[in-house]
């Protein structure tokens, strides 16, 4: 199968045979990174821009060490070092970035649409790194294929997102991701933190934490956005904790090998406990381990892959 899209900037615009060749292909660069030369030349003379407007430490060292380990030579720029703080426009900056000939551009933003805006305004691939609360189809892409590594299928999990739904990108892309796969996905929040029609994604609302988790085959733990909340959507931390918090007890309503997700970054003792972030059961390093090889992918395919095998 060829892989014919240009830019990756949401999972609702790919299909699941799409996105089945994503992770094989993920799943095949996971090796380079286990050898003691943690590097092959497969984008050897391909350009790649990091263009981050939000803080990040996963997805911007990821990115940026795919980059490298495919021989790929990546720059970065801020929002704080770049001419948007003089007042440049965002696609006067992609259009100036283009100028330059990258081959692809990756890009994260605090406005839902900022990477859609763009990819229509540049030839090269854009790829999209989390924008506002619409999506970040690489955290979900890596995500998916984090399970699929543990469960060895998605199709007819039990998946569990419970978190700050309203504000989380990452609910969006994993709701409609792993039901694209097959998945029954279930969600828990305080109703002011769940969205209007969220349904639509592919997801059912539970009416409570325990509801939620009771024979979940992956739960995966979303943090508290509070940069993006106007006004705190919830009385006290320890409250929301009480009631929608991950604890041994909850836990145990999980099927026995169910396992524990979270995108990062965590706040230990509020969405999640210290004990089960940190225990067996707990992928949440593994997610971030196979985010480089994800990211690898998705570089290989829109800049490397079958979309230029004719060229090369
Ligand atoms: N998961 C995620 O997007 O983390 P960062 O904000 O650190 O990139």
């Amino acid at each position: 199968m060829r892989f014919e899209k240009k830019d990756i900037l949401d999972i609702n615009s790919l299909d699941s045979q799409e996105i089945s060749l994503i992770l094989d292909t993920a799943q095949g660069m996971k090796e380079i990174s286990q050898r003691p030369v943690k590097k092959v030349p497969t984008l050897r003379g391909k350009t790649i821009v990091l263009f981050f407007h939000e803080p990040s430490t996963r997805t911007k060292l990821s990115f940026d060490t795919a980059a490298k380990r495919l021989s790929a030579d990546s720059i970065s720029i801020s929002k704080s070092s770049s001419s948007i703080v003089k007042g440049e426009t965002l696609i006067d900056t992609a259009k100036n970035l283009e100028a330059m000939k990258p081959d692809v551009i990756v890009l994260r933003h605090p406005s839902s649409g900022a990477p859609h805006l763009i990819a229509k305004r540049v030839k090269c691939s854009v790829i999209n790194a989390g924008d506002g609360i619409h999506a970040h189809p690489s955290q979900a892409l890596l995500d998916i294929m984090s399970v699929r590594e543990n469960k060895g299928k998605i199709d007819g999990l039990n998946i569990s997102i419970i978190g700050d739904i309203a504000h989380s990108r990452v609910a969006r892309s994993d709701i409609t991701g792993f039901s694209k796969m097959g998945a029954k996905v279930t969600i828990c929040a305080p109703e002011t933190m769940i969205p209007m029609g969220i349904e639509n994604l592919g997801c059912t609302i539970a009416p409570d934490m325990e509801t939620c988790v009771e024979g979940a085959d992956v739960i995966m733990m979303l943090r508290i956005q509070k940069e993006r909340q106007g006004n705190i959507l919830f009385p006290t931390e320890r409250e929301y904790a009480a009631l929608y918090g991950l604890n041994r007890a909850r836990l145990g309503l999980a099927k026995k090998d169910a396992i524990i997700m979270h995108p990062g970054p965590m706040n230990r003792g509020v969405e999640i406990s210290s004990d089960i972030a940190d225990s067996e059961g707990s992928i949440i390093l593994e997610q971030v381990t196979n985010g480089v090889a994800l990211r690898m992918a998705l570089f290989y395919l829109v800049a490397g892959g079958s979309r230029h095998a004719d060229s090369d």
